[in-house]
């Protein structure tokens, strides 16, 4: 009985409203203030774990004079030498390998193609439709991989995300690498599938999960990358393929680091190894690395190229790649197809990099001499410390520092390419040494 003054009072004013406000109908009545009841915590993003952790480290680091080495304003392209506040660095901060962003062709092709089509695809591929250059790109990557058809996404990231969570799910057992990127985690943790990872290339304790476990799921996926980014070491394909053989599971590779690195024409980990290209049921890429622009891609069956075309949120629901970057990475892709010479100096100086540093008693980990090497200095103050020195005496590489990497083995990592100068890679190890 006591309520019903209030329920007339809102009756009335609604209907009031209605008359005068033509869109009232429309307009849900205002509800209960419910905010005063919020702990003041959930009202700011100030308490996020992630915000209070990043400036804690960022005074920690002020309280020790230690500066902050990312985010560097650069003043040209991502090469070799590079200007960052008017200081001209030896660069070893970039995945530009084979030195292709900003070659001449692939700036000419992008400006081609900027003056042809614009700078967009218009929208998804869906809706906007195709541009021959974006399919031509496609044909040239499934070439490469010796597949029936391949995809490109706008990001190599949301490339790993989509596949994974639309190829499997709740049933699936996705199997990887202890030290596979996040954008593969991120992409089990979204399609549901039970995760397990397996010691980095330790493929016999993958080989014996399976073996334990592959009853106990409908489909199986076993996820490893051709050339580890962290680290620069390359797993053993061929034992691989056995085990995806012998257990009826999947095998992807990211050939984001291996493309246009590993094999002598840069066709990745199954040309270094001779290995049969349709042995590996998803091969994953990235444009961002050897044929320096942007976007991801997935080679293999047309079967898989049309499931991923009709259903990977990320491809469906996101805009197609713009053609410049699209025609960038296909005349990156041919020059580098013309010009192997190119990845056989990526190659000298990786392992000669590799070498003075190992000379020098530097600790070089895993790596292999292909165009990753870290050097692991033990604690992620002391990787940002050598970084900030380094810079000083114009040499730019970034620390790894945790949770990129477990803090015992915070790091810096060195990304090598065909253009650097034997004499650049010998002081930089020299350099290092004299501050270790
Ligand atoms: C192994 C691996 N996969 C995927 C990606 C994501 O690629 P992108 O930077 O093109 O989004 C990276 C990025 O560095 C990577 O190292």
């Amino acid at each position: 009985m006591r309520i019903m003054p209030k329920v007339t009072n809102n009756l009335a004013r609604r209907i009031l409203q209605r008359k005068s406000d033509p869109c009232a109908s429309q307009t849900p009545a205002p509800s209960e203030n419910t905010w005063q009841q919020v702990p003041a915590k959930f009202l700011t993003f100030e308490t996020l774990p992630a915000y209070t952790n990043m400036r804690m480290m960022q005074e920690a680091a002020r309280g020790l004079g230690i500066g902050d080495p990312f985010f560097k304003m650069h003043e040209g392209q991502a090469s070799v030498v590079t200007r960052v506040n008017g200081k001209t660095c030896t660069n070893f901060s970039h995945y530009n390998y084979l030195g292709l962003s900003g070659h001449k062709e692939v700036n000419a092709a992008a400006i081609e193609a900027i003056q042809r089509y614009g700078t967009t695809a218009g929208a998804s591929r869906l809706v906007a439709g195709e541009r021959p250059v974006q399919r031509e790109l496609e044909e040239a990557l499934a070439k490469v991989y010796d597949a029936e058809d391949a995809l490109v996404f706008v990001s190599g990231h949301a490339t790993n995300v989509s596949t994974i969570s639309t190829l499997f799910g709740p049933k699936d057992l996705v199997i990887h690498d202890q030290l596979a990127h996040n954008s593969i985690l991120e992409g089990i943790r979204l399609s549901g599938a039970t995760r397990r990872s397996f010691p980095h290339n330790n493929a016999s304790f993958l080989d014996n999960t399976l073996r334990d476990l592959r009853s106990r799921f409908e489909r199986v996926l076993i996820v490893v990358e051709g050339l580890y980014s962290m680290d620069g070491d390359i797993p053993h394909l061929p034992t691989l393929i056995a085990i995806k053989k012998r257990h009826g599971a999947f095998l992807m590779v990211d050939e984001a680091h291996s493309l246009g690195v590993l094999g002598a024409s840069g066709r990745g980990i199954a040309e270094h190894f001779d290995a049969n290209f349709k042995d590996i049921d998803i091969w994953m890429g990235t444009l961002t690395k050897a044929l320096g622009t942007c976007g991801g891609f997935i080679a293999g069956s047309k079967i898989l190229v049309d499931i991923l075309k009709y259903h990977a949120p990320g491809f469906v629901y996101s805009v197609g790649i713009s053609p410049p970057l699209a025609a960038a990475a296909l005349a990156a892709l041919k020059v580098m197809q013309r010009e192997p010479e190119r990845i056989m100096r990526l190659r000298q100086n990786s392992q000669a990099f590799l070498d003075y540093a190992r000379k020098l008693g530097l600790n070089t980990g895993l790596s292999q001499g292909f165009s990753i090497v870290p050097i692991i200095v033990g604690s992620s103050k002391k990787a940002v410390q050598l970084s900030n020195e380094l810079y000083e005496r114009n040499i730019n590489v970034q620390p790894i520092i945790y949770p990129g990497v477990e803090e015992q083995v915070a790091r810096l990592r060195f990304f090598l390419s065909c253009d650097h100068q034997d004499e650049d890679l010998k002081k930089t190890c020299q350099t290092l040494k004299g501050l270790i």
